[in-house]
């Protein structure tokens, strides 16, 4: 090597530093509003998850990313990688903006057998399929249009095709594609939205780049807004492997159940060209009740694990796993992060559960949370007065629990949790009796002045399995709080900007006093 080339080498080295955003210094991930096990990238804006997948031993989260501002713009997929779902890496920007074409949302497969022709080596590669957004294209108006890129470097590096678009309906709102292999019809499927005429369209393909229109699906459910990133999968109900329904969730925007962006979702038949929803058109069902979660997308290509046991014989599928993005459209230009804005749910393990109301999506962390409890997991049992008096003595560190607690309501009309309180502000978790409702109240969480649209009390309705119980487990990050009531039964997510010193925990109660409490409280380690 000459010195010419040793100084070349040195300038590379230091501009691939310079250039790669991934590798945490410290104080990076530690401002105060910094999520500590929910995923949200070093500095800049984010907001879709995009392309889940995992393959060959690594889960791979893009995402909508601007890689030179904290505000939308720009639209690129940026890219982290996990070994675990919990401890995430992030890598340079995957797919970029180019020629004044933005990446917007879409999905990843794993091509097996190089259906696409991309895969090189004889071994499976990766293909995203994503939304290709020209704001001004010739026509003088926006352009939406589904285009491809490969990897055959486990997702390091990214080719857009030069066949792309695979899809152009010459469309201002066009976007959003979910692509996935469908066992039954054998051949690729991509679900895809047409934000204003309400409808999801199906198509398919046998190699990713010839599409044909298969049917569509909509109106129906909620019109109140655009249809925004449909994703369609198959889940066990009440885990017999050999009995599925399809779920087709589709975000909403604006005009959602809580205001703004929120997701409505049906369950039907899916036969692999055609959606038919097993319930009457007009159900609205959401798959979050809170303000802030967005556009969730499963993972592709997970590996088969055995279902929760019912009996030995059963097949061995992947728990589906979805990470949402934990903001609303309402305000999320506004939240008062720095130097990153915008970040996603904890992964979720996905169910279909029959109810009192019918069958019914239920949603739980993944059991991959269990690698961040750190020990000793504290049980509390007694009456609300002895339960706060122990919460009190017990030192949080910091503020991030994984918290189960059983209240019995007694002769309480409203029960539940008070958490990430100090300092005057405090965040509302509860249950009322006579509306039949669980609720979350972040007028008074702290800071909230960002936007008329940020400090709401919203609820949803709630029956109780046992009447007289109240079952609530909540995962507590520094700017969130995710709620799975009665098993994961019914969602709430709900961003909150607690004072610094708002990390006390304690039960509430009003009109009567409870009948006990009984608390498990895990602390969350730090991912970063
Ligand atoms: C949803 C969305 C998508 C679009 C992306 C652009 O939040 O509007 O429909 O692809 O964001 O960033």
């Amino acid at each position: 090597m000459t010195v010419l080339h040793r100084h070349l080498a040195c300038f590379l080295a230091l501009m691939s530093i310079c250039l790669f955003a991934g590798s945490p210094q410290d104080g990076d991930y530690n401002q105060p509003y910094r999520p500590q096990f929910h995923f949200s990238p070093r500095v800049n804006w984010t907001n879709d998850p995009n392309g889940l997948v995992y393959f060959e031993g690594e889960y791979h989260i893009f995402f909508q990313y601007n890689p030179f501002g904290d505000q939308w713009g720009h639209m690129s997929w940026g890219h982290a990688v996990s070994t675990d779902l919990v401890h995430w890496k992030e890598l340079p920007v995957a797919i970029p903006e180019s020629d004044g074409v933005m990446i917007f949302t879409g999905s990843t497969v794993v091509d097996r057998t190089n259906t696409s022709g991309f895969c090189t080596g004889g071994k499976p590669c990766l293909v995203a399929v994503y939304t290709g957004h020209t704001p001004e294209s010739a026509s003088g108006k926006p352009l939406q249009t589904q285009n491809l890129a490969y990897s055959n470097d486990r997702g390091r590096t990214w080719t857009k095709y030069s066949g792309n678009p695979v899809l152009d309906l010459h469309m201002s709102d066009f976007r959003d594609p979910k692509v996935f292999w469908s066992e039954q019809g054998k051949h690729w499927v991509m679900a895809v939205s047409l934000p204003d005429e309400h409808k999801v369209r199906f198509y398919g393909s046998a190699d990713l780049k010839k599409w044909d229109h298969l049917g569509d699906f909509g109106p129906e459910g909620s019109v109140a807004g655009q249809w925004e990133c449909p994703e369609l999968f198959e889940l066990p109900v009440d885990g017999h492997a050999a009995q599925t329904r399809w779920v087709l969730k589709i975000g909403l925007n604006p005009g959602a159940l809580q205001g703004g962006s929120g997701e409505q979702y049906f369950i039907g038949h899916f036969d692999g060209t055609r959606f038919v929803n097993d319930n009457p058109p007009s159900l609205q069902l959401w798959t979050d009740y809170g303000k802030d979660c967005y556009c969730a997308l499963t993972f592709n290509g997970l590996p088969k694990t055995p279902l929760p046991a019912r009996s030995q014989t059963q097949p061995l599928v992947p728990v589906p796993t979805m990470i949402g993005w934990m903001n609303n459209w309402q305000y999320a230009g506004k939240l008062p992060t720095s130097p990153w804005r915008g970040q996603m749910t904890f992964p979720r393990k996905l169910a279909l559960g029959t109810t009192d109301e019918g069958l019914r999506l239920i949603q739980l962390p993944s059991d991959a949370i269990a690698k961040l409890h750190t020990s000793p997991l504290t049980r509390l049992i007694g009456t609300e007065k002895e339960v706060n008096k122990r919460l009190a003595r017990r030192n949080h560190g910091d503020k991030m629990v994984d918290l189960t607690s059983t209240i019995t309501l007694g002769g309480a009309k409203v029960a539940g949790l008070r958490l990430l309180s100090g300092d005057g502000s405090y965040t509302l978790v509860g249950h009322n009796r006579e509306r039949r409702e669980l609720f979350v109240d972040r007028t008074n969480s702290g800071e909230t002045g960002f936007s008329k649209d940020f400090p709401a009390r919203v609820s949803a309705p709630l029956t109780l399995s046992n009447p007289g119980q109240l079952q609530i487990r909540i995962l507590v990050d520094r700017s969130s709080i995710e709620v799975f009531a009665e098993h994961g039964r019914l969602v709430m997510t709900e961003l909150v900007f607690p004072r610094q010193n708002g990390r006390r925990i304690a039960v509430y109660s009003e009109g009567g006093a409870l009948g006990g409490v009984s608390l498990r409280i895990w602390s969350v380690a730090s991912i970063w």
